[in-house]
């Protein structure tokens, strides 16, 4: 997502963590937003200044008497115009004093006036995180509307191993968008699948795809961001979860229609992104199939269609989206399923298509309804995910006037 013209404010306080600062504002920089980081005096202990200078093209305030200031109450006016704080690492001490109305620097000065939305992300060592007065301050900061990321657990430099640690940027990038994003989605309950299944032969082997999940991936934290409450059916990827969905992780196509058709009933929509194996291995030995001279068949036997299942025990008011990829005939063959499997929405791809497919960042799609086909560009499958939220929201609203 670009974020072109988003003023946003980084807040860094004085924690190890915060040379990972300098990778966040570099990504925020590379989607277009204006960035200006404001550091506690002993932050600057940790990163130099310069650093956020050079990278952000921002003056980086540390000092709120400083008699360079390009504004007359420089805070005031940052404040004004900014669209999301993000104050990160934020040790005990910051978060205290932003719970208490302490305004005794630069970037407390400037929490307090900013009215947007305030994420904050704590980061110290797992002792003073548990102490019930850094938690008492953390739901005074929610409260009072500020968002408050759970640190991750994991080694920290202090040479203990527990809950304290920043998120990654990654993490906190989502966060920062999720902040900024419209909506549109709240109060309603999505299912998405994503992966590829796994069939088994015998303790060892499996029959699989390529698929690496990347596009349901998407789709999953785009609704969430959007206020969508996210169930991620998945098979096994090496993606984590998105922040804010509820996994439900899957092997093969016999648990993902178990998975499914068990949370089809609380779904206003249903995505199967996912590649469910067509066929599965008719028996699955127990123990390892050794070898033998010669060749080797394997029976297949085709496993249950659950777009198909879930076409044909449909709910009214229950939108059911599928994917189709296709070598040849894309159009053609891709109406026939949306028929055929009863459904109200496919998202059609060509396999052979520059930009499409299996594990690339970007997907050339069309979505086709019953009564309209749409082509869309080639995108990153992020922006795929945000168009087709887009159309399906379009229709179902259409369909409840
Ligand atoms: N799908 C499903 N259950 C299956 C197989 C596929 O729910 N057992 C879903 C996929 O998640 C996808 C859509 O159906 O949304 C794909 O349709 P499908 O007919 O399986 O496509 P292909 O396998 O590509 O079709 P074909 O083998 O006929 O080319």
């Amino acid at each position: 997502m670009l974020l072109k013209e988003k003023h946003i404010v980084l807040g860094v306080t004085g924690s190890i963590a915060a040379y990972k600062i300098a990778s966040l504002a570099s990504m925020l920089v590379k989607r277009q937003a204006d960035v200006t980081v404001i550091m506690t005096p002993n932050a600057t202990n940790f990163i130099n200044p310069i650093t956020f200078e050079s990278l952000t093209g921002n003056k980086c305030l540390v000092d709120t008497f400083d008699r360079n200031f390009e504004f007359q109450v420089e805070h005031v006016s940052l404040a004004k115009q900014t669209d999301v704080v993000l104050v990160a690492p934020a040790s005990a001490n910051v978060i205290a004093k932003a719970a208490h109305g302490i305004a005794d620097d630069m970037l407390t000065t400037t929490l307090l006036a900013c009215t947007c939305p305030k994420i904050i992300a704590p980061a110290m060592n797992t002792r003073m995180y548990q102490n019930p007065v850094v938690q008492d301050n953390m739901r005074i900061l929610e409260r009072y509307g500020m968002e408050v990321i759970a640190p991750a657990s994991g080694y920290l430099a202090c040479g203990d191993t527990g809950e304290g640690k920043m998120p990654e940027p990654e993490a906190l990038l989502e966060a920062i968008v999720r902040a900024l994003t419209l909506k549109d989605l709240t109060g309603k309950r999505i299912l998405v699948t994503a992966g590829p299944t796994r069939e088994r032969l015998d303790p060892v082997r499996y029959i699989s795809n390529h698929s690496t999940g990347k596009m349901g991936y998407a789709i999953a934290s785009a609704a969430v961001r959007r206020g969508a409450k996210v169930t991620l059916v998945s098979g096994k990827t090496d993606l984590s979860y998105p922040a804010g969905v509820e996994a439900v992780p899957v092997e093969s196509a016999a648990d993902m229609a178990a998975a499914v058709k068990g949370a089809a009933d609380e779904q206003d929509v249903i995505i199967m992104a996912a590649a469910v194996a067509d066929y599965r291995p008719a028996e699955v030995a127990d123990e390892k199939m050794k070898k033998k001279d010669g060749e080797l068949s394997i029976a297949l036997e085709r496993t249950e269609d659950i777009l198909a299942w879930l076409g044909a025990h449909r709910r009214p008011g229950l939108f059911l989206c599928g994917f189709s990829m296709e070598t040849e005939h894309l159009l053609e063959n891709s109406r026939q399923k949306l028929e055929k499997k009863n459904i109200d929405m496919i998202v059609a791809n060509n396999l052979k298509q520059e930009g499409a497919g299996f594990g690339t960042d970007t997907n050339v799609v069309t979505l086709l309804t019953k009564e309209e086909t749409r082509e869309l560009p080639l995108l990153s499958k992020e922006e795929v995910a945000d168009r087709l939220l887009d159309h399906i929201l379009a229709q179902k609203t259409e369909a409840t006037l």
